[in-house]
């Protein structure tokens, strides 16, 4: 599944049903689903928005997230879109003292696994695939998974998945999508990414069923390529106001 709309084939249901951590032949669980969610929770509840980033050079990702954590959005989402994605991210995981940094664009167990190692509190992904959300049964970092469709939110809220990035948010139908789907879907709780600016953020922010929302908008590559931090965290103080209700 890459997020786009329509795809609801990625996870398959079969006669038994999709798979759950009891049908997972030897492996254990390295903690509970409801712990990993928890956890997720906590990160997202962090600030209203969850900044998404894509660093070019690893020189700026310790000032680009002490501005982001200085500005009130301490939960960062590092894309792996990068050479130096996973090295960014490893340095914000040490050095950035208040950060909660996230791995982003993570599309397999590998990704998933490096995001791990490099230090990664949360992993975040476009989509779901049967393989990805596997290794995510196994991992102790916590999926925030990708839905475009009703059928991918039921598929992941039967695999434990609560929080799910509606993705890509305006391009399918962003706030009056989500509100259809509080109807129907109660028990989800969305990050929807993709398209939210500081301008239309309050109109997610203002729905039961979301918990933040993310976006590039705080980290605009020619900012970040200046070096202008105070103009990062400014971008990040007007975005860390923002009321919520989910
Ligand atoms: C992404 O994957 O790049 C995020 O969805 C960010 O989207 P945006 O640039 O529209 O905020």
């Amino acid at each position: 599944m890459d997020g786009t709309p329509g795809n609801t084939q990625a996870i398959p249901v079969g006669p038994s049903g999709p798979p759950t951590e009891s049908m997972n032949d030897t492996r254990t669980p390295t903690m509970p689903t409801d712990t990993r969610q928890a956890n997720l929770e906590s990160i997202l509840r962090l600030a209203p928005v969850v900044p998404v980033v894509v660093i070019h050079d690893l020189a700026h990702a310790v000032p680009l997230a002490r501005a982001l954590v200085a500005g009130g959005t301490p939960a960062i989402e590092v894309t792996l879109r990068t050479p130096v994605a996973l090295d960014a991210i490893r340095a914000i995981a040490t050095e950035v003292e208040g950060a909660r940094v996230g791995a982003g664009t993570v599309l397999s167990p590998r990704d998933l696994d490096d995001a791990e190692r490099a230090g990664a509190r949360f992993a975040v992904s476009p989509g779901a695939t049967p393989d990805l959300l596997d290794a995510a049964d196994d991992s102790a970092v916590p999926l925030l998974p990708g839905a475009a469709t009703a059928s991918e939110v039921m598929l992941l809220l039967e695999h434990g998945y609560t929080y799910q990035k509606c993705f890509p948010a305006e391009a399918i139908g962003g706030v009056a999508l989500l509100r259809s789907w509080a109807g129907p879907l109660p028990a989800a709780r969305f990050c929807p990414t993709g398209g939210i600016t500081p301008e239309n953020a309050r109109d997610y922010l203002a729905l039961s069923n979301v918990v933040c929302v993310g976006g590039s908008w705080l980290a605009p590559n020619a900012v970040v390529e200046a070096g202008e931090w105070h103009a990062v965290e400014k971008l990040a103080r007007a975005a860390a106001i923002f009321r919520r209700i989910g």
